[in-house]
C-alpha cells in the first residue's frame, strides 16, 4: 500500500512550524463533530496533535473525515496554524498549534475496542492482557515502557564504563541448584533427557570467573516454576553481576554506584551513599522482615530480657526454647474496640499465631485480659521498654524466633496500613541486609538447606562452626532492599574445595550426587577459580518501584496472569501428537 509517510510524529509540531505544510501517520484518538467543523486528535506513541477538518477549507476532506472512527490509522497532510486565540491547549505539548488538512487517507479501519484507550481505566486486568496491544497503546503503559527501556540504557552505560563485560549464557542448560522447580524442555534427539530453563546464570557467570572475564553482566531472562504474585513471574529479568577478587564492599560499592546513577539519570534524585546496612538478626527483631520497609519507622521490641524468668508460662517459656517475646507499640491506637482487636487476632491466625496479646494503654492504666500474668515490675518495664504513652495499643507475640518475628512484621505492615504510615514520594529507602545464615531447616524436606545457594562462602570465622553448629554459621550474602522490595541478592563464592566438600556434607550432598549435580563447576573450580562474588537485580522490581506502580505485570510487556497464562496468544497450549510422539513424551 502506498502511503504519505510521516514528516512528523504526533507530539513534535511547535510554534516554529506555523506555516509549513506536514504529513502525519496515526491513530485516531477520538473525533469531535461540531456541526461545521470535526475535531480529531492524532495519536501515536510521541503525544497528540489536533487535526481540523473545514468544509470552508478542504470540502473533499472534511466529508472522508465524517468516516472516520476511533484507533483507524489514518495519514494526514495539512498546514499549521496558530490555534485561534482561547482555543489553545496547555495542558499538551502541542497545545499552540493545530494541523487544517489537505489530504487524508485511510491506512487501516479498527473495530471497537472493547476498552477504551485512556489513562484511566477500570477494564479489569483480564480483558487488558487478552487485548495487550490495545492496552499498551494507553499512555501509563508507554511510560512505563519506555522508562523501563531508559534504564535498560543506563545499566549497559555504567557497566561498560566501569570495564564489565557483557556476555550472554545459553537458556538451554542443566538445573541449577537455585531452589525453585526448574521448567523442563525435553531434547528430541536424546530420548528421555531434558534441559532446563536457567533460574538464574548462576553456575555459567561463576565459569566465566574462572575463565578470567573478571567483570562480567548481563540483562538476562530467568525462568522459575513459582507461585505467581504481583511481584513475581515464572520469566523474569535480572541484572546478573559478577566480578573476580572482590570481597564483599566491592560488590556494594559497584551497586550503590548504579543505584545512584539510575536515580539521578531516570528520575533526577540525589541519592547518598553508602547505604544504610542491617544484619539479618538486626532486621528481623527491629522489623520482622528480611526486607523491612523504612518509610516509616514503628519497630518491634524484644521483650525477652523482661519476661525471661516470668511466671507467664507462654513467654518464658518460648524464651527458654531460644524464641522471643516481642512486641510492637501502635502510636495512639489504644481506642481500638473489640470488634478491631478480633479483626487483627484473625489476621495473626491466619499466619499460623495461636493468638494476638493486646494491651491497652489507658487514663487508669493498663487494660487486656493477659494483664493479670504480669507482675507489676513487668508491666512497668513493658511500658518503659516499648515507650508507651496513654492512648496507645501495645501488640504482642510470642513463639518460636523466626515464626514469631514474620508474624510481627506482617502486623507491622498492617497496622502501619491501617495508621496511614506508608507515606508515598517520601525519599527512596535502600539498604543492605547482610549476614545472613548460611543454612537454614526446611520443615518441607526436614533437612538443612542453603539459603542463598551451596556456592555462597560461610564467614571466614564461622567456617569451623559449619559441622558443629551450622545454624549459627553466617555467610557472606547480601540482599538490597528498597521500599520494602528485596531488588537484588547475592553473595561471596566459596573458592576452597575443603569449604565446599564441608558445605556439600552438612547438605547431605553425597560425593556422587556433587558430582553428578555440580560436577562441572566443580572441575572448573579445579583448575586456577579466582576468589569472587556478584550479585543479581530483580529487573523488573526495580522498574516497578521506579515507575511507582503495584505489580511488575505492569512493566513488562507480555506478562502472564496470577495462574500462569498468556491470555493473549493462549499460552500454555496442547500440542499436536506428532510433536509429543518426536519428543518421546506421552500424557498420563
Ligand atoms: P535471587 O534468587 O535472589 O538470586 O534473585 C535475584 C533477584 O531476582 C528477583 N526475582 C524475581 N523477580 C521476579 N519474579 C521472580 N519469580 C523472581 N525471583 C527472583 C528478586 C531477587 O532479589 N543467582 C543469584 C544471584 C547471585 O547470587 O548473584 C540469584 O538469582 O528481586
Amino acid at each position: 500500500m502506498k502511503f504519505k509517510k510521516r514528516t512528523h510524529t504526533c507530539g513534535e509540531l511547535r510554534d516554529q512550524h506555523i506555516g509549513q505544510t506536514v504529513t502525519l501517520n496515526g491513530w485516531v484518538d477520538n473525533r469531535r463533530d461540531l456541526g461545521g467543523v470535526i475535531f480529531i486528535d492524532l495519536r501515536d506513541r510521541y503525544g497528540i496533535t489536533q487535526i481540523v477538518f473545514e468544509p470552508s477549507y478542504n470540502a473533499e476532506a472534511h466529508e472522508q473525515a465524517k468516516d472516520l472512527r476511533n484507533e483507524w490509522v489514518v495519514s494526514v497532510t495539512g498546514k499549521v496554524r496558530r490555534r485561534p486565540e482561547g482555543t489553545e491547549n496547555p495542558e499538551i505539548e502541542t497545545g499552540m498549534i493545530d494541523v487544517m488538512v489537505d489530504e487524508v487517507s485511510i491506512l487501516n479501519k479498527a473495530q471497537t475496542p472493547p476498552f477504551p484507550i485512556e489513562d484511566r481505566i477500570d477494564t479489569n486486568e483480564e480483558i487488558r492482557l487478552r487485548y495487550r496491544y490495545l492496552d499498551l497503546r494507553r499512555r501509563p503503559m508507554q511510560r512505563n515502557l519506555i522508562l523501563r527501556h531508559k534504564m535498560y540504557q543506563v545499566v549497559r552505560k555504567y557497566f561498560d564504563e566501569n570495564n564489565f563485560l557483557e556476555i550472554e549464557t545459553p537458556f538451554l542448560m542443566k538445573s541449577t541448584p537455585e531452589g525453585a522447580r526448574d521448567f523442563l524442555v525435553p531434547s528430541r534427539i536424546h530420548k528421555g533427557y531434558f534441559y532446563a530453563l536457567p533460574q538464574s546464570p548462576q553456575t555459567y557467570k561463576q565459569i566465566l570467573m574462572v575463565a578470567g572475564f573478571d567483570r562480567y553482566f548481563q540483562i538476562v531472562r530467568c525462568f522459575r516454576d513459582e507461585d505467581l504474585r504481583a511481584d513475581r513471574q515464572y520469566e523474569f529479568t535480572q541484572i546478573d553481576v559478577e566480578m573476580s577478587f572482590v570481597d564483599e564492599e566491592d560488590v556494594f560499592n559497584i551497586v550503590e554506584g548504579l543505584m545512584k546513577r539510575l536515580y539521578k539519570e531516570i528520575l533526577d534524585i540525589e541519592i547518598e551513599t553508602p547505604f544504610k546496612r542491617l544484619k539479618y538478626e538486626e532486621s528481623m527483631e527491629l522489623y520482622g522482615s528480611d526486607k523491612p520497609d523504612l518509610r516509616f519507622d514503628l519497630q518491634l521490641f524484644n521483650l525477652n530480657s523482661i519476661f525471661e524468668r516470668s511466671e507467664f508460662r507462654l513467654f518464658s517459656e518460648a524464651i527458654k526454647k531460644g524464641g522471643i517475646v516481642s512486641a510492637l507499640n501502635a502510636k495512639g491506637c489504644g481506642n481500638y474496640t473489640r470488634n478491631q482487636l478480633d479483626v487483627l487476632t484473625d489476621f495473626v491466625k491466619k499466619l499460623g499465631s495461636g493468638g494476638l496479646i493486646w494491651i491497652r494503654v489507658n487514663e487508669n492504666g493498663l487494660d487486656s485480659p493477659t494483664l493479670k500474668f504480669f507482675n507489676d515490675a513487668e508491666q512497668k518495664a513493658l511500658i518503659e521498654k516499648t515507650k508507651s504513652e496513654i492512648g496507645d495499643l501495645i501488640l504482642i507475640q510470642a513463639g518460636e524466633w523466626r515464626k514469631t518475628l514474620t508474624i510481627m512484621g506482617a502486623l507491622r505492615l498492617e497496622m502501619a496500613k491501617r495508621m496511614d504510615l506508608i507515606k508515598q514520594n517520601v525519599k527512596p529507602q535502600i539498604l543492605w541486609i547482610t549476614d545472613f545464615p548460611l543454612f537454614e531447616y526446611s520443615e518441607e524436606e526436614k533437612r538443612l538447606v542453603a539459603m542463598h545457594h551451596p556456592f555462597t562462602s560461610p564467614k571466614d570465622e564461622h567456617i569451623d562452626l559449619m559441622l558443629t553448629e551450622p545454624l549459627k554459621v553466617k555467610a557472606k550474602a547480601y540482599d538490597l532492599v528498597l521500599n520494602g522490595n528485596e531488588i537484588a541478592g547475592g553473595s561471596i563464592r566459596i573458592n576452597d574445595p575443603v569449604v565446599q566438600s564441608k558445605m556439600f556434607d552438612v547438605l547431605g550432598i553425597s560425593k556422587e550426587e556433587a558430582e553428578e549435580k555440580f560436577g562441572f563447576l566443580i572441575n572448573a573450580f579445579k583448575y586456577g577459580a579466582p576468589p569472587h562474588g556478584g550479585i543479581a537485580f530483580g529487573f523488573d522490581r526495580m522498574v516497578m518501584l521506579f515507575a511507582n506502580q503495584n505489580s511488575i505485570r505492569d512493566v513488562i510487556a507480555f506478562p502472564k496472569t496470577s495462574n500462569g497464562l498468556s491470555l493473549m496468544d493462549g499460552a500454555p497450549s496442547l500440542v499436536r501428537p506428532e510433536q509429543l510422539k518426536e519428543l518421546h513424551i506421552k500424557i498420563l
